[in-house]
């Protein structure tokens, strides 16, 4: 069989494979819809909005960012009790109620697991720093003073400063690779490994389809506490406001342990062996930094992930040349079997529509919806939100990353349709004139809208098979400013054209086509003719249907 007509046998889109052609929307919880009007996004407020995602819009799965018992410290990243949802976004009931509403619509439901670290207010925790004889002690990684004093490595953690907190109950330090509020979790202890493999059968058991599994490539750590070596040199990245540290240090002794792919093995065979047992495959999904994709393809595979985040978009420039270099890198990377993915946004990050400006909104739509890959979509990108500025005395998160996570705006008016309960707290986030400007209801009436783009991206994504599974090759179009490839399967061969200029450029095509979509504003009258060469408007974007297979890329 050749790698094509492979591609084209794996069309099955309802069955194993589901992961790989459904076209996955990020919500996050605390500001998608909030039912209860207390000011904060929740359960019923997603449920209610179930049929604008799987018919309105047109996605496949959703994935809730993380609802369980926490402090909020982290905004829900700090877990205190992983099988139980925190009041504030509802019950376990509610929970089921969601699964149930989702599965009749046909979307799949992917929810967090944080497994490298907990809330410091677990009950796991309260007990492992106790005493150092404590039964849970082990759980989490404690150790003491470096020789002469001062923290056991030099370690820095994810949001600045030393990783070891001193806790003065037992004159130890205890290892946080985020906020010192969550302490990190010991992968090398058979029981906490027991309890946490238990967290996922208790959601796998609620009807979960998969899991996005949160900073997976730091589960394991040197046993010896090695010293990182220090970057000398490092140039900190503005667009990453998630690691105001990242740079300082080569975290090659307390990230990206070999040990850590046992343990996702271990991971890896529990959702198999559900899979098994009712026929329903569950995912999962690594979240791993941006790193050489030598590491980032390691994880993938039987004994690993379905596909990790692919967060190289969120930080290339947005520039034909660089980002057609990130596809095809990704897809030189990834060994055979394995599927690519593409983020532009999530709630760590800036909105793309910040870091690259609101004209690339309809380009960036385009191409997270053509490429080849499970495409991932943060909620609001649909509507080509940017960032709500929010002074940094009034953040709430100490990284500013709430100016990503703004409250999702249905309706013009108010509160932008949040809230739908009886009470009338303010959202937890202010509500922007901007924000009202492009509502989803302002939006559906406008034939040009970027929601109606995606819409119709996302019904095109549904009707042509090359778009979900055909073959990627870039194309050499001879224009600087424009970016273009082909997605063929044996029976479609389809082009993408993205003019990322402010000028109009005329492009030829390999073999004559039609087009399918475009993205002009105001949109051009279909235009069905049969050709090769093709006007792309500027910040714009063409589909185009070729009449034949290209024979000569038939059995590339
Ligand atoms: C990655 C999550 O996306 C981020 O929001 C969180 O702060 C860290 N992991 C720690 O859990
Ligand atoms: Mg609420």
């Amino acid at each position: 069989m050749t790698a094509r007509e492979q591609w084209d046998s794996d069309a099955d889109d309802a069955g194993a494979l589901w992961w790989r052609w459904a076209v996955i929307y990020q919500i996050y919880p605390r500001s998608f819809a909030d039912s209860d009007s207390d000011g904060v996004g929740d359960l019923r407020g997603i449920i209610g909005k179930l049929d604008y995602l799987a018919d309105t819009l047109g996605v496949d799965a959703i994935w809730c960012g993380p609802l369980y018992r926490s402090p909020q410290v982290d905004f829900g990243y700090d877990i205190s009790d992983h099988t139980d949802i925190d009041p504030v976004f509802g019950t376990l009931e509610d929970f089921d109620a969601l699964i149930a509403a989702a599965h009749q619509r046909g979307l799949k439901v992917i929810v967090d697991f944080v497994p490298n670290h907990t809330s410091a207010e677990h009950p796991w925790f309260a007990e492992s720093r106790s005493s150092r004889t404590a039964a849970k002690r082990d759980w989490y990684v404690w150790a003491d003073s470096a020789p002469g004093g001062g923290p056991p490595s030099n370690w820095t953690s994810e949001q600045g400063g030393s990783t070891w907190e001193f806790d003065e109950t037992t004159g130890q330090w205890y290892l946080h690779s985020f906020n010192r509020a969550q302490p990190d979790v010991n992968w090398r202890c058979p029981q906490l490994r027991k309890a946490m493999l238990g967290v996922l059968r208790f959601w796998l058991d609620r009807g979960v389809d998969g899991f996005r599994i949160d900073a997976l490539h730091m589960i394991a750590k040197d046993p010896g506490l090695t010293d990182n070596p220090v970057r000398e040199n490092a140039e900190p990245n503005p667009t990453d406001r998630q690691h105001p540290d990242f740079d300082s240090q080569w975290h090659v002794h307390d990230r990206m342990h070999p040990d850590l792919h046992d343990h996702i093995r271990e991971i890896r065979a529990l959702l198999a062996e559900h899979s098994a047992r009712t026929g329903q495959e569950r995912i999962a999904i690594g979240e791993i930094e941006a790193m050489p994709w030598e590491s980032w393809v390691s994880f993938l595979g039987d004994g690993g992930t379905h596909f990790n985040f692919n967060f190289n978009f969120v930080e290339t420039p947005w520039e034909p040349a660089a980002l057609r270099a990130g596809v095809e890198e990704q897809e030189a990377a990834l060994p055979a079997g394995a599927w690519p993915n593409y983020v532009l946004s999530n709630h760590d990050r800036p909105r793309l529509a910040t870091r690259n400006g609101s004209r690339s909104v309809r380009i960036a739509a385009m191409l997270l919806l053509t490429l080849r890959g499970t495409p991932t979509l943060y909620y609001g990108d649909e509507l080509g939100l940017a960032d709500l500025p929010i002074p940094e005395e009034k953040w709430l998160d100490p990284l500013g990353r709430d100016q990503a996570r703004a409250t999702m705006p249905w309706t013009s008016r108010g509160n932008g349709g949040f809230d739908s309960g009886p009470a009338d707290a303010a959202p937890w986030l202010p509500v922007s004139d901007e924000y009202l400007r492009l509502s989803v209801q302002s939006q559906l009436t406008e034939p040009d809208s970027v929601l109606n783009l995606y819409r119709r991206l996302l019904a095109l994504r549904r009707s042509e098979p090359a778009l979900r599974h055909g073959a990627f090759r870039a194309l050499d179009l001879r224009a600087e400013q424009c970016m273009g490839y082909l997605r063929s399967t044996r029976r479609q061969e389809l082009a993408v054209l993205l003019n990322f200029g402010d000028a109009d450029t005329t492009v030829g095509l390999p073999g004559r086509g039609r087009v399918l979509l475009s993205a002009d504003v105001p949109s051009a009258v279909a235009e069905h003719a049969l050709r090769q060469r093709f006007l792309v408007r500027g910040h714009s974007g063409l589909l185009v249907e070729l009449d034949d297979v290209v024979p000569r890329q038939r059995d590339a």
